[in-house]
Formats: C-alpha cells, sequence, structure tokens
C-alpha cells in the first residue's frame, strides 16, 4: 500500500518531466482548464524543482497544497491530488472501473505480492475479495481473531511489560507491536505461530526477519527514480535485487512448507489457510499469493496504528484517565474482574476507546496515501479534468487534516468530536477514508478495531507508558511508521 506512494514519488519526476516537456513543444492546454488548482511548472523541467523539494515531505507538501485549492483538489499534470470527500466517492465507488491500480505499480510489486488481492484487478481481484468477504464476516473468525489476541497478551505481552517494569529497561514499544501483530497474523492466516514476541522459536525469529527484510527491500526497489534500473539488477540478478530474490525464495520456502503441511493434514482449523486450502480447486502458487497479501495487509497497519496511538496519548493524560473510566465501568457492568482482556461484547461497548483509537488514525494513518489510474479520460464531480493514463491520488492524512472536513480544531488531537450522547457517531468513508472506500475498502476494518481495542485497554489498564524520547517523525515504507520506534518506560499500575 504505502508502497505505492514511495514508487509514485520516483516515478512523478520521470512522468513530470516528459509531460512538461511534450506541452513545451505543444504550446497548446492539452484539457479545459477547471475549477481546481493547476500548478504550471517551468517549461521543460516543469514541477521539478518542487517535487526534489519537497520529496521527503510529500505528505505534509500535498497537505499544503490541499487548502490553497476552492476545491480541494490540485492537478500537477499527469497528477491529481484531491481530498474532496465527493471526489473520492467518485473514484473509489462511483466510477470505480475507471479508476484500477496502476499498472506500473503493479509490476513493480509483483514478485512478493503475485496476484494477492492487494495488487489483483479486475476479475482476479473480484473472485479474492468475494471469497475472502465471505470469510471476514463470519462469526466464528472473530472469535478466532479474539482468541489469538487474548492469548498473545496473556502470555507474552503482559509478562513481557511486567518484566520491563520490573527492571526499568527502556522498550522500543514500536518493535514490541510488530512482533505481537506479526505472530497474530501468522496465527490467523497460516495457523502457524511463530512466537515473535517471546523469540521462542528459531524458525519464527528467521521468517519474522526474512520477511521483514523482502518488504524493505521491496520498498527500495519501489523507490528506484526509473524502473529500468531495478529491471536491469533483477535481470543480471545483483544488488539489492539479488537479496530480494533470496529473501523471497526464503518466505515463499515457508508458505509452501505450511501449504503443503495443511493439504497432508487435511484438518480444518479457524485460520485462513485451512479456509481457502479446503476445496482443494486452487493452485499452492495461487493460494500462497492470497495468504502473503493477507500478511501484508494485516502485518504493520495494527502495530502501526498503536505506535502512534500511544504517542499522541503520552501527551493527553485526560484522554487515557477517561478510557480507564470506561474499561472501569464496563468492568463493573458485567462483573468481569478476572481477566486480562476483555470480550468482544465488553469491547464493542468501548465507545470512547473507539473515538480515541479513531482520532488517533484520522492524524496518523497506517496508509497515508492512496493512488489510481485513470483508464480513460474523465472528470471529477468538482469539475477536474482527468486525463486518459493519469495518476489519481488521494491522502488520508491530507484528509484527516483539512479544516474544510474537521473544522477550525483539525489539527487537535479530541475524540469527543466522534461523541454524541456517550455513543460513537461514525462517519462517511468518503471523508473518513482511513480504511479505504467503497468496494475495495479494507476488510480487516472491523478485525483491526477488536486488535487494537484490545491491546489498547489491556495495556492501558494495566501499566503507565512513559515516552522517553519524544521523536513523533514519520518514515515512509511499507505504512507511515514512527522513525527510530518508540522507546517507552514501563511502570506496573496497582488497579
Ligand atoms: C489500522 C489498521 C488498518 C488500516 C488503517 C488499513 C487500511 C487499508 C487501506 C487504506 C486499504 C486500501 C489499500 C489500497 O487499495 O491501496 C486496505 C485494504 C485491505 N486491507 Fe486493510 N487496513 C488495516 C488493517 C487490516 C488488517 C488487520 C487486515 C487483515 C488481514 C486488512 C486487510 C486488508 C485487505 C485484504 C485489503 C484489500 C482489500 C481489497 O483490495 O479489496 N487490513 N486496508
Amino acid at each position: 500500500m504505502e508502497l505505492s506512494l514511495l514508487l509514485l514519488i520516483s516515478s512523478i519526476l520521470l512522468l513530470s518531466f516528459f509531460y512538461r516537456t511534450f506541452l513545451f513543444f505543444k504550446r497548446a492546454p492539452l484539457l479545459k482548464p477547471t475549477k481546481s488548482t493547476v500548478l504550471e511548472g517551468y517549461p521543460i523541467i516543469g514541477n521539478l524543482p518542487l517535487f526534489i523539494k519537497n520529496r521527503r515531505r510529500i505528505l505534509d507538501w500535498v497537505a499544503e497544497l490541499i487548502p490553497t485549492s476552492p476545491t480541494g483538489t490540485v492537478t500537477v499534470a499527469p497528477i491529481v491530488f484531491t481530498a474532496n470527500p465527493s471526489n473520492v466517492e467518485h473514484l473509489a465507488r462511483t466510477n470505480f472501473d475507471n479508476y484500477p491500480k496502476a499498472d506500473d505499480v503493479v509490476a513493480t510489486l509483483h514478485d512478493f505480492f503475485g496476484r494477492g488481492i492487494l495488487i489483483a484487478n479486475g476479475e482476479e481481484w473480484r473472485f479474492q475479495r468475494k471469497a475472502a468477504s465471505f470469510e471476514f464476516n463470519t462469526k466464528s473468525l472473530r472469535a478466532f481473531v479474539l482468541d489469538k489476541v487474548r492469548h498473545e497478551t496473556v502470555h507474552r505481552l503482559i509478562p513481557l511489560l511486567k518484566r520491563a517494569g520490573r527492571s526499568g529497561e527502556v522498550l522500543d514499544l514500536q518493535d514490541v507491536l510488530e512482533r505481537f501483530a506479526f505472530d497474530n497474523i501468522c496465527s490467523l492466516v497460516f495457523g502457524e505461530d511463530p512466537k515473535c514476541l517471546s523469540r521462542e522459536s528459531e524458525e519464527g525469529e528467521k521468517f519474522y526477519h526474512v520477511f521483514h527484510e523482502a518488504s524493505e527491500l521491496i520498498v527500495q526497489r519501489a523507490m528506484r527514480p526509473f524502473s529500468l534500473i531495478w529491471k536491469l539488477g533483477k535481470w543480471l540478478d545483483i544488488g539489492s535485487e539479488k537479496r530480494l530474490r533470496k529473501s523471497l525464495e526464503i518466505v515463499h520456502g515457508f508458505v509452501d512448507k505450511f501449504i503443503r503441511s495443511r493439504r497432508e493434514q487435511i484438518r480444518g482449523g479457524g485460520d485462513f489457510l485451512s479456509r481457502f486450502a479446503a476445496d482443494g480447486t486452487r493452485s499452492d502458487e495461487f493460494i500462497r499469493d492470497i495468504l502473503i497479501s493477507f500478511v501484508l495487509a494485516g502485518r504493520d497497519t495494527t502495530p502501526t496504528a498503536l505506535t502512534w496511538f500511544f504517542w499522541v496519548l503520552s501527551s493527553k493524560p485526560e484522554v487515557v484517565e477517561k478510557i480507564r473510566e470506561e474499561i472501569k465501568s464496563i468492568r463493573s457492568r458485567h462483573g468481569n474482574y478476572d481477566s486480562e482482556v476483555l470480550t468482544l461484547d465488553q469491547l464493542r461497548e468501548m465507545g470512547y476507546l473507539h473515538a480515541a483509537v479513531s482520532e488517533s488514525l484520522r492524524l496518523y494513518p497506517p496508509v497515508p496515501l492512496l493512488l489510481r489510474k485513470s483508464k480513460g479520460e474523465d472528470e471529477l464531480p468538482d469539475g477536474t479534468r482527468v486525463g486518459k493514463g493519469w495518476t489519481v491520488m488521494y491522502s488520508p492524512y491530507a484528509m484527516g487534516r483539512a479544516e474544510g472536513i474537521w473544522g477550525q480544531d483539525c489539527g487537535e488531537f479530541r475524540p469527543e468530536r466522534w461523541m454524541e450522547d456517550e455513543v460513537f457517531q461514525p462517519t462517511s468513508p468518503f471523508r473518513y477514508t482511513v480504511f479505504h472506500a467503497g468496494p475495495r475498502m479494507c476488510l480487516g476494518k472491523d478485525m483491526a478495531y477488536i486488535q487494537m481495542k484490545a491491546v489498547a485497554a489491556s495495556i492501558l489498564e494495566a501499566f503507565e507508558v512513559e515516552v522517553v524520547e519524544k521523536r513523533g517523525k514519520y518514515q515512509l515504507s511499507m505504512t507511515m511508521r514512527m522513525e527510530g520506534g518508540l522507546p517507552v518506560r514501563i511502570q506496573e499500575r496497582s488497579i
């Protein structure tokens, strides 16, 4: 997902150069002027200086550009940036078929993502979406997810935090949460627990590192200014392309082993592998692509979200207190004082925690920028013209900080904006685009909330979390991770 952004930054330089050169020689506008803002670049070099200046702060740059437009849309041809909810609805739903995932992005990611749901288009995507939607909506899956979260929390996370509390050691909370999420997503997807949080398994640790390495290397590939560079490296089998090939071979080896063992056992389980492999009609390679896509979708997103959540809370003690009060009142209402993790129904009742997590996601969306390619010429609802083959992007990061959408206090972390009469009030996904919207909306949204709320409640109830170094800078990777991690000191609370 975030790779799309990185690929865009690199390819944008090339596209802009060719497009401006073409305009310069043609000396006539290609499309009618629009109501939205159009950035006119220099002859020949176009907007190249702007892109170079802002390349390391593209998210903030887009967030600054958007308010300069009366409609919240800025054209830097052949790219359109929009933060206009009507435009987003048009891209994501109304004219969905005109805006598939871009071919160049798909080609760059294919070696890792295969034909999996995250980059599939057309019938291949439709088939996976239908099958996965069915599975994601089953009650048994939700119960399975919470069961795994509970096990990981009670047997690994809480003991680890208690130990850190006693020793006074500084922990990187981002690393802890990423290991937690990897154990969780692997149990859910393959039915295999790599035990990364407790570092109990050598094989699990190897799988964790090699998966991480392959992700980093594919990000590096996507950052290359010209795709020819990585294609040549791949053909010659040198440098980072050679390392990527090797790490992907190991990742594939692990996943193939999981698939083979599940086919042999023919035992039903709650995990995706058992569910997808059950009918035996799909090739192992296709199942591998599907499974890897789910791991990629769930591996970095929730830990990134929770890392920013704890970072934001470190300067909001009054919000922490309110969450603790909510946990207390739910426990006393249900007479539940023993278990360290709340039940599914109790988590659902936690409207204020839901609001606080949503508010943190609004300001720090794990997937901060999304892009689509226009198959044909089009006009967006605000009058912006889109040329055939152009890229249209919208940014959950910029939209989450747009005054036109959230009001004058858009920069403030205020969970109360989501509450009415103490009940959480959802908003339109075309406004709040953190989980995307329309037919390709995130399939794991409910599951992600269950995980995030369960982990947040368990930590906040039992521990004080002190952030020892205030960094708070984002790093563009698969998701919008926190640069350098989140160093914290833990102290056990007496409840
Ligand atoms: C806070 C956590 C999460 C956030 C913010 C998030 C956000 C997103 C976004 C923005 C997309 C659209 C990507 C695109 O089209 O380029 C997406 C797609 C997807 N997400 Fe999530 N996600 C989260 C957690 C999860 C989890 C835990 C899973 C479970 C495995 C998951 C599964 C998926 C899948 C399968 C898709 C592809 C849907 C499709 O293309 O039809 N997500 N997510």
